[in-house]
């Protein structure tokens, strides 16, 4: 029963039945679906989509359900102490930067895993701005260790290389995020011609638009450029960015 309950408020079903007591007693149960659902197919993603449904009733029952996740989280981050980036592999010693970087993980699936459209764009924004959030509290803690690393080169190896990482992985998304500004931009202009109506989305906005696309395609490349023991996977990622920008700087210029 209680996992029923789980399912229909992730799936946006259930929004207001629930009252606060009723949520105290949920919570082995939540536990208890949580574990369930991890054994089965159901992706830990489609948790995050909890995040979607509104309703105050559902406050508490969220913040448990987030406790539960991240205890979950914390457990499994334990046993993740590399991050695989474009051919290379970093070691990761400190759990607060691992538990960032899975929680960073999850959202990027929830992002990957939903077919365009499927989440509506401002959905889509506000999940953009966590994963920003979770990779800055990993580079926080990668900074932190970074300062008192003392001389131990190899340390100091992957906490940089782990940096420069998680820097690009930013400016991925970055650009992701800004291509969808744009996407959104173009939408609004258009119904403002067919309208009649002016006000919407000034042809000047887009133009900014471009230009902070170029701006990060530009400081993602310098970064990939940088540094020893480039990977072919970073070369290649290198010229991908070459490639975006001359189709930015021409849809900018149309
Ligand atoms: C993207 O570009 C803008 C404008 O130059 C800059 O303010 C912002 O920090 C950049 N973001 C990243 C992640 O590089």
């Amino acid at each position: 029963m209680a996992c029923l309950v789980i399912l229909l408020v992730m799936k946006g079903v259930v929004t207001s039945v629930l009252c606060h007591e009723r949520v105290e007693e949920l919570e082995p149960s939540i536990r208890y679906c949580l574990h369930k659902i991890g054994e089965s197919k159901l992706q830990a993603s489609e948790l995050v989509h909890i995040g979607e449904t509104e309703g105050p009733a559902l406050d508490l029952f969220k913040a448990k359900l987030e406790a539960v996740m991240a205890e979950a989280r914390s457990q499994q981050a334990a046993s993740m102490t590399e991050f695989h980036w474009l051919g290379h592999r970093f070691h990761m010693s400190n759990a607060k930067t691992r538990v960032s970087i899975l929680k960073a993980q999850e959202l990027e699936k929830e992002l990957h895993d939903r077919i365009e459209g499927a989440l509506p764009a401002e959905k889509r924004l506000a999940v953009f701005d966590k994963i920003f959030a979770a990779y800055n509290e990993a580079r926080a803690s990668i900074r932190n260790d970074l300062a008192t690393a003392g001389n131990s080169e190899n340390i100091k190896d992957d906490l940089s290389g782990l940096d420069k990482a998680i820097g690009a992985v930013l400016g991925q998304w970055t650009i992701e995020r800004n291509q969808l500004l744009v996407s959104i931009a173009k939408s609004k202009l258009s119904k403002a011609r067919d309208e009649k109506n002016e006000k919407v989305t000034k042809p000047e906005e887009l133009v900014r638009l471009y230009d902070l696309l170029l701006q990060n395609t530009s400081d993602l490349s310098d970064l990939l450029s940088s540094g020893r023991d480039r990977k072919e996977e970073e070369v290649a990622l290198s010229q991908e960015c070459e490639f975006n920008s001359l189709i930015f700087r021409a849809e900018r210029f149309a």
